[in-house]
């Protein structure tokens, strides 16, 4: 019977007079024997399988800009959580970057779009990524490779990752053959240029990049919206000076 990461063989039924276990998502439940002592089936077997449950849970990363999230990021957040048992989708605050939506933005549209996996939140990190997986006790950081031009620059950030943290193994994954050629760079400037991102991003992302790139929208951020990322990256250049 599994419960959790855990395998509990019948012999450890037989061996604590149990006749079976009832799971929830917090607790276990034997219904043993009456004879059978439960403290002492919980001292002989809690401690053997805690640790087992979790050395069996990986946690991984999914690094990266997301300005915006495209159906290809999607696509490997599904492959993603289908092997992983936890995937973090970790938006890099890079104060040096001006994006087009800002962390919050980026934030609340991957939440929606990924709210119905139940083994895959968003947070978001500065600094090196390694530091920010040992942070959250990540052992697998995930990446896309979308054609061979993606290849060198992914092989040198695994290995520089490698050197930097051995113990944090980067998992490439290759997303459907339809987005080989999509990028979320590519969609800025398809979107920026009235071009249509239809089929390339989700279409929440459509609407925001809509409402973020019609005249008036952009006018009422000008002078409000995005100030606190522009006095975050101003702080960043004058404590770079000096
Ligand atoms: O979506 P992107 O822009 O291709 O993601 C790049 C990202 C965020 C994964 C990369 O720039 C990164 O890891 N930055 C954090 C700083 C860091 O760890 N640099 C060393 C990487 S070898």
């Amino acid at each position: 019977m599994a419960v959790g990461e855990l395998t509990l063989s019948s012999r450890f039924f037989a061996s604590a007079n149990c006749s079976s276990v009832i799971r929830d998502s917090s607790s276990l439940i034997l219904v043993c024997h009456p004879r059978s002592s439960p403290t002492k089936i919980i001292l002989r077997h809690v401690a053997m399988l805690v640790p087992r449950g979790n050395l069996h849970k990986t946690i991984a990363i999914y690094p990266g800009s997301f300005d915006p999230p495209t159906n290809g990021h999607l696509d490997l957040i599904e492959r993603g959580s289908k092997i992983f048992d936890e995937l973090v989708v970790a938006i890099l605050r890079n104060p040096d970057k001006a994006p087009l939506f800002n962390v919050t933005e980026r934030v609340a549209m991957l939440e929606a779009l990924t709210g119905h996996y139940s083994n895959v939140r968003v947070d978001t990190f500065d600094g090196l990524t390694v530091d920010y997986a040992a942070k959250i006790g990540a052992s697998s950081l995930l990446r896309g490779i979308r054609a061979l031009s993606d290849y060198e620059y992914e092989l040198q950030m695994a290995l520089m990752n490698r050197k930097l943290r051995p113990e944090l193994e980067t998992v490439f994954m290759m997303p459907a053959e339809k987005y080989s050629y999509l990028s979320a760079r590519l969609v800025r400037e398809v979107a920026q240029l009235g071009g249509s991102v239809k089929g390339l991003v989700p279409e929440l992302v459509e609407e925001h990049l809509r409402g973020k790139l019609d005249p008036a929208f952009k006018l009422a951020e000008f002078t409000s919206g995005s100030r606190e990322e522009k006095s975050e990256s101003r702080k960043s250049r004058a404590r770079k000076k000096a």
